[in-house]
């Protein structure tokens, strides 16, 4: 399968998300590749129902719209996709003023944290099966947004006191601003390869590898929520399928989806 080149990005000064966008966009028929980008969203969503905010022109808001024809399964990678090309050019990017790389690692499965476990990047993979059928001979579209906190907390002030050491920014992380069109053009240049892996079985486990070396959760403690209750274990891998395997009481459980919480030692 050709890799999508994804280099229909369409910029908006404002817009109330891009995920709703080319959600709209994939029911009128859009191919795979489209990107959306936003200077300033008005009614940016999070996972959970949340709303995601940012300053204008602070930080970068994009989502991306594919079509993989996989196994409905495998569907969930597309959230690695667009974490891994997040991760890939976060790595990229020339610093103000360190002479080294901003670590950041991916909390399973959505979130981008530096080394502290502070959010850089949040990921909502949406997707709307139902307007498959009207769209006949394309595969389900599945839209992947991503919001990266680039220059947008300045400081730790900045922030809203509940999210005070729970966010951080690129630029905190940097030590001074960090351009967002070359961090754009570094996703963009990595997403393409990324998406690819989406076709083929290898390709897929190499998604679930890249997932396994960049994740910060395995080897911690977490707490599972699951839609029917929650358990405790040891994150202790990967699945070849990109789950996240948890020991709980001597049982190695495969989660599918669920949110994942990091349990600190003492809390
Ligand atoms: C999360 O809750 O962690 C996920 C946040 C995802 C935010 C991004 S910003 C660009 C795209 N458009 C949206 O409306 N949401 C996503």
């Amino acid at each position: 399968m050709p890799e999508t080149r994804f280099e229909d990005v369409r910029r908006f000064e404002s817009i109330d998300s891009t995920n709703r966008y080319l959600l709209d966009e994939a029911r009128a028929g859009a191919p795979e590749g489209v990107v959306a980008v936003a200077d300033h969203q008005t009614a940016g969503r999070g996972r959970l129902g949340r709303t995601w905010e940012a300053p204008p022109g602070a930080n970068l808001l994009l989502s991306v719209l594919l079509r993989p024809d996989i196994d409905p399964a495998d569907r969930h990678l597309a959230t690695t996709v667009v974490a891994l090309a997040a991760v890939d050019a976060i790595g990229s990017i020339e610093l103000p003023a360190a002479s080294t790389v901003v670590p950041v690692r991916i909390k399973w499965p959505n979130d981008l944290v530096d080394l502290e476990g502070r959010k850089v990047a949040g990921v909502l993979a949406e997707s709307d099966l139902a307007s498959a059928s009207g769209t006949e001979g394309l595969p389900a579209p599945v839209v992947v947004g991503i919001g990266i906190n680039v220059n947008w907390p300045g400081e730790d002030d900045d922030l809203p006191p509940e999210l005070q050491g729970y966010a951080v920014s690129l630029r905190m992380l940097a030590g001074g601003p960090v351009d967002r069109e070359e961090l754009l053009q570094g996703f963009l240049a990595a997403l393409g390869g990324r998406a690819a892996d989406l076709a083929t079985a290898t390709g897929r486990r190499r998604l679930a590898q890249g997932l396994l070396a960049a994740c910060s959760t395995v080897g911690t403690r977490v707490r599972v929520d699951l839609a029917d209750g929650s358990f405790e274990g040891i994150a202790t891998g990967i699945s070849p399928e990109g789950h996240l395997v948890v020991e709980s009481g001597g049982v190695a459980r495969t989660v599918v989806a669920g949110d994942v919480v990091h349990v600190r030692p003492g809390t």
